[in-house]
């Protein structure tokens, strides 16, 4: 087995998404994004996955429900608009005809309900309208597209990111399932599908591999995954990949009208499809068929990890298209993850930078769906003692007690959690668990406010936890991101007393840079990354307004309250010299304030408490002297319906509603349901009613859904 990495999850990870502060669901997009970015390289580009798939689903999955929740909030590089990962250096780069997708996830029954359902509204069929899906295993290997012209194998690539893979042509030819020439008359057919070794191949792989004192590799996939990728495309041959196709990227002529009809055909063309594949009527026979597949997995003698369901009809799938990298169309139903038993051996509380307090378990390890866990949340006080978030008693009131036997699972949560406690196995001497009123930290009183479900440290700025994992914030990605100067280089520094608030990381340098004795002293740092440190630090001197906002870690402002709050005061001045004459609920900076598009009263009563606590605002000010602070600009849009608000209303006759929706919102638009002074466009098709009527009385431009293609260039 290779090593598995134990993830450190933020905080608030398991929290409703509903509940998460915009602050906290910043953090998790941010960490999320890096997360995925690490486990996308450890996976795709050095075939040494560090994370399970169930863990990384979750994390995607999560990183799905935030977005979908704060969709203000979604990142430039968000995980969401991107599949797979870097090209590996040494193979040649092929750009995809047609780009490679991924899927997305459902993981119940009622999912895949919904699946159906969602489909139906976009197309606007009835509930009683036919509607035809294949079934087909999800193969656990690695995607390959395969592009003929002529009848003759021209060319092999892998996905890497999607848009550019890597050319594995000489390798792929040494793959018996994959034919070097076809009959037929295809001038280009680009046949897409997976490359995976079988589990007595694997098997033999490894056992030779072990003989010859060569690498092992932990699964199949990883195994077919480093073998299709070798240089030297000898070694390749000498391993036993196979290929399923089971899907198309460019064509000259269409395979058939139908998914299943193409499979077929593919058959026909001299392709290895999987015999599993079938069409389903609907939701109820595809769960059938889901079932059927998972009672087969055991003896299938290759790794398969769900079913994936397309909509058969080839036309329906041209019209349902993509979202950022994921069909509408289909869906991958994924196996669940594993439950497994273990004892709790302690618990431990991790103290954050708003001062919450996080009880962990800290379990004896184990495996759980192929990751070894040592850690799992135990969320809050009352999740300890068997108090849901609604008060209501949840493992039916059974509390969690040091040196109990503890369930634990990851299905669709991404921090590991605890599902149930075997009170038959709890120790005699187990006593119920004390939480703290006290922070373990710095020993301040920890207190629980009326309504909060967290205890918090009140030490503010004296508390060392708090201090260390503010500065970690300061210097995060989306805050001052200074190279060099992570969050172990921070730890390290607050120990050392060379840092305790973000001033001091500016003075460092006049502190330490004569001679860099200190520094050069550490384990690690020598002339050459001291120095670069220090002007990495110095170009972070000039910072934009919204980081600066941002990088203050004040409680419930996250990335896009930062960034509305530059937008709207401009400059550091006007900033913070309406929030030091701010009063709390009153006045006229107070209505302003909260008259702010996305500024609530307790965002702004946390930002006028912070810029008006002497400790904290004199931290900031000395800051603020260290730096050359931008103005805020205001933002520039490109697309010709970029931040308009537009209605839809009578009938279209080219597009359902879903569809006109999806494709204005993708274009930057604001699509609304109703008009009013700030609509500025009115599409109306045939029937329209009361909303024409009202536009034209308000003055709103109306144009028909010709107009509207031909505006956005769809005509
Ligand atoms: S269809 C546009 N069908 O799963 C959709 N993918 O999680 C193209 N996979 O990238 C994919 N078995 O590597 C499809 N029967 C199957 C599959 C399958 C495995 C892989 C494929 C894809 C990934 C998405």
């Amino acid at each position: 087995m290779n090593t598995k990495q134990q993830i450190v999850y933020p905080k608030t990870m398991d929290t409703p998404v509903e509940q998460l502060s915009a602050e906290d669901a910043a953090i998790e997009l941010r960490w999320l994004a890096a997360e995925i970015g690490k486990a996308n390289i450890a996976y795709h580009r050095d075939d040494a996955p560090d994370i399970s798939d169930a863990e990384y689903d979750t994390l995607k999955r999560r990183n799905a429900s935030v977005e979908a929740a704060f969709p203000a909030l979604k990142r430039a590089d968000s995980p969401t608009d991107q599949v797979g990962a870097v090209v590996a250096d040494g193979f040649g780069k092929v750009r995809h005809a047609v780009r490679m997708l991924s899927l997305s996830n459902a993981f119940d029954d009622d999912d895949i309900v919904d699946f159906d359902a969602r489909i139906r509204r976009y197309l606007g069929l009835a509930d009683d309208a036919p509607l035809q899906y294949t079934a087909e295993p999800k193969i656990d290997g690695l995607s390959l597209s395969l592009r003929y012209e002529n009848g003759v194998l021209m060319q092999a690539a892998t996905r890497g990111d999607g848009a550019v893979g890597e050319n594995v042509t000489a390798n792929a030819k040494t793959i018996s399932d994959v034919p070097e020439t076809l009959h037929g008359e295809l001038d280009i057919l680009e046949v897409r599908g997976e490359v995976y070794m079988s589990h007595d191949d694997f098997a033999d792989l490894n056992k030779r591999q072990e003989a010859a004192g060569g690498k092992t590799f932990a699964n199949p996939r990883n195994a077919a995954a480093g073998s299709l990728r070798q240089l030297d495309a000898s070694i390749t041959k000498s391993r036993p990949l196979r290929f399923f196709a089971y899907a198309w990227g460019q064509l000259s002529v269409p395979l058939a009208d139908t998914q299943s009809g193409s499979i077929q055909r593919l058959a026909e063309l001299g392709f290895t499809t999987n015999e599993l594949t079938a069409t389903c009527a609907g939701p109820a026979e595809m769960v059938a068929r889901y079932g059927m597949i998972e009672k087969r997995r055991a003896t299938l003698g290759y790794d398969i990890d769900g079913v994936v369901y397309k909509v058969d009809d080839l036309d329906l799938q041209r019209r349902l298209g993509f979202r950022s990298t994921t069909p509408r169309w289909a869906i991958a139903h994924k196996f669940p993850a594993e439950l497994a038993w273990t004892t709790l051996d302690a618990i431990d509380i991790q103290v954050g930078r708003t001062g919450a307090l996080s009880p962990v378990a800290r379990l004896t390890p184990v495996t759980v769906g192929g990751v070894v866990v040592s850690n799992a949340t135990l969320h809050n006080e009352d999740y300890i003692v068997g108090l849901g978030g609604d008060g209501q008693p949840i493992r039916e009131g059974r509390d969690i007690r040091i040196g109990d036997w503890v369930q634990v699972y990851r299905a669709g949560d991404v921090i590991p959690k605890i599902k149930d406690v075997d009170l038959k196995r709890r120790p005699l001497d187990a006593k119920p668990y004390q939480f703290p009123d006290t922070c373990p930290q710095c020993g301040s009183d920890a207190v629980r406010e009326e309504g909060d479900a967290v205890r918090r440290c009140t030490g503010g700025l004296i508390c060392p936890a708090q201090a260390v994992e503010k500065l970690k914030h300061f210097v995060s990605r989306a805050a001052f991101d200074i190279e060099g100067l992570g969050a172990k280089q921070v730890e390290q520094f607050y120990a050392d007393g060379w840092i305790e608030t973000p001033a001091d990381i500016f003075t460092l340098k006049e502190r330490f840079g004569v001679g860099m004795q200190q520094l050069k002293n550490r384990e690690g740092w020598g002339d050459k990354s001291a120095n670069n440190l220090f002007d990495a630090i110095d170009n972070k001197r000039k910072i934009s307004l919204h980081r600066l906002i941002f990088s203050l870690g004040i409680r419930h402002v996250g990335e896009s309250a930062a960034t509305t709050l530059a937008n709207h005061y401009t400059s550091w001045v006007a900033f913070e010299d309406a929030m030091t004459n701010a009063e709390i609920g009153e006045g006229d900076i107070w209505d302003d304030l909260i008259g702010i598009d996305g500024v609530g009263a307790i965002l702004a009563t946390s930002v006028i408490t912070t810029m008006q606590q002497d400790a904290e605002r004199a931290s900031i000010d000395r800051l603020v002297a260290q730096l050359d602070v931008q103005d805020a600009e205001a933002v520039a849009t490109d697309s010709p319906v970029a931040g308009k608000t537009v209605v839809f209303t009578g009938t279209l006759e080219k597009m359902t509603r879903a569809e006109a929706k999806a494709r204005a919102e993708s274009l930057g638009a604001k699509v609304s349901g109703s008009v009013s002074a700030k609509t500025d466009i009115l599409i109306a098709g045939p029937g329209a009613g009361s909303k024409a009527t009202k536009a034209a009385s308000l003055g709103v431009e109306t144009i028909d859904e010709d107009a509207w293609l031909a505006l956005i260039g769809d005509a």
